[in-house]
């Protein structure tokens, strides 16, 4: 049971994906098995958490959605988000990040991050040079893919990290790979957690590096914002930026497995074209309901808990297994089909089932940002190209897999289309 559902995700890695595991389970269709052993767990024991027999751990899975929507609610205390994985994790790369924080040290940390995440906006303060940036990468991205005839993962990379660095850091960083391979070499490492040895001397080089692009401050950059809003010293301004950078990797992702959903359904393509923003962050979010980028979202009780008949010790760690609320049919109507419209007509907003970004206090504080860049990204790069699917198993006539690898994902691209040179 435990390897079934926990074992895919482990495998495929929690911090950063690993290709080869990842094509593994979509050709197996572990990420199914998964959700599907969950729900016969839930037949069989009810919704109550269903504890799970972990040597030396307390863990429970949360099968109801009032019991998820309560754990996140009452986050970070008495349920923390500091959870012993998540330190072990992200202690080679970000070790006074908000994510492994707790307590009054967390909340200035939380209030720093939202402070330069405009949080709660769905427009970023410098969405007008967020949006330059974007649309001048994907542009790149689309004429290229126009010369050589397809896009791929590496492709899609190639334009998306230099992006990220230069919305994250500034254009200064456009071509600052060594800023990437470093914090791609202490993330690979970080897939290991307790397990993988500690690399300061990286962790140090990485600080400098970001540290000198805070000094630098350049104007429409987050690192220019970092330098300019306040923060006391222990919030550690500079310790947030590696989970910006490396959260925007699986945003990239999700970014492309949208334009697979959005090329596999060509009425909702149709209608790019005329959209202002809501079909294309739709497209973004059912990218995350359908294949989460958080596969499981952690919680460490903090004191005994009462709980139906039974008590969890502290220290039981809560897990939320996203996939499993997000294609639960009973609960989501559709649950296997793309439909962007439900995160704009009210049906996606009962706070308890669709969770991409988790809820409550400890939410993905840049929602709302990633929304918007990936939907710039989208939109200039369809309005310059036009891919279709080579390769993948996306059918819009059959429910959609529950796993979809992204490095194997491909697309032709024709050299000419009709208004060639807009976007
Ligand atoms: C597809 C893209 C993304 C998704 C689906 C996503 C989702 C999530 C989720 C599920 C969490 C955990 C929340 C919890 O434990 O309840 C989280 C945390 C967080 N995310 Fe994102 N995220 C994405 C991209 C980003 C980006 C690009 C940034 C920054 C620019 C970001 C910043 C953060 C931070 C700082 C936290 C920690 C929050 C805290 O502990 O208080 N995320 N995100």
């Amino acid at each position: 049971m435990l390897g079934g559902v926990l074992g895919p995700m482990l495998a495929q890695g929690v911090i950063a994906r690993r290709p080869r595991m990842t094509a593994l389970a979509q050709r197996r269709h572990l990420d199914d098995r998964a959700d599907a052993i969950l729900r016969r767990m839930r037949e069989r024991y009810g919704a109550g958490p269903l504890r799970l027999r972990v040597p030396g751990r307390s863990v429970a899975l949360l099968l109801d959605p009032d019991d998820v929507h309560r754990v996140l609610r009452d986050s970070p205390e008495p349920f923390a988000a500091d959870t012993r994985e998540k330190r072990g994790a992200l202690g080679h790369f970000q070790p006074h990040g908000v994510l492994v924080s707790h307590g009054a040290v967390r909340e200035e940390r939380r209030r720093f991050a939202e402070a330069v995440l405009d949080t709660g906006h769905p427009v970023h303060r410098l969405a007008g040079t967020i949006g330059v940036t974007a649309r001048e990468e994907a542009a790149r991205c689309a004429d290229l893919a126009r010369v050589t005839g397809t896009l791929d993962w590496p492709a899609f990379a190639a334009a998306w990290r230099p992006m990220v660095r230069r919305i994250v850091l500034g254009d200064a960083a456009r071509e600052d790979r060594e800023v990437s391979d470093l914090l791609t070499a202490l993330r690979g490492r970080a897939n290991w957690s307790y397990l993988a040895t500690r690399r300061p001397d990286r962790l140090r080089r990485l600080r400098r590096r970001l540290g000198a692009y805070v000094d630098a401050a350049e104007p429409g950059s987050l690192a220019g914002l970092v330098a300019a809003v306040p923060a006391p010293d222990r919030a550690d301004r500079v310790d947030q930026i590696p989970q910006w950078l490396f959260a925007f990797d699986p945003a990239g992702m999700a970014t492309f497995r949208a334009l697979a959903l959005l090329v596999a359904h060509p009425d909702v393509l149709a209608r790019v074209p005329g959209d202002d923003g809501t079909l294309l962050r739709g497209a973004v979010l059912e990218s995350v309901r359908l294949w989460p980028t958080t596969a499981v979202v952690l919680r460490d009780t903090t004191a005994p808990t009462r709980w139906g008949g039974a008590t969890l010790p502290a220290g039981t760690a809560l897990g939320v297994v996203s996939s499993f609320f997000h294609r639960d049919p009973a609960t989501v109507p559709g649950a296997d089909r793309f439909d962007p419209d439900r995160w704009s007509d009210g049906r996606a907003d009962d706070g308890r089932t669709l969770l991409p970004f988790s809820a409550g206090p400890v939410v993905c504080p840049g929602r709302e940002l990633v929304l918007l860049v990936a939907a710039e990204f989208l939109r200039a790069l369809l309005g310059r190209a036009t891919p279709a699917l080579t390769d993948g198993p996306l059918d819009a006539a059959r429910p959609l897999p529950h796993g979809l690898d992204p490095f194997g994902l491909r697309f032709a691209v024709p050299p000419d289309r009709p208004g060639d040179g807009r976007g």
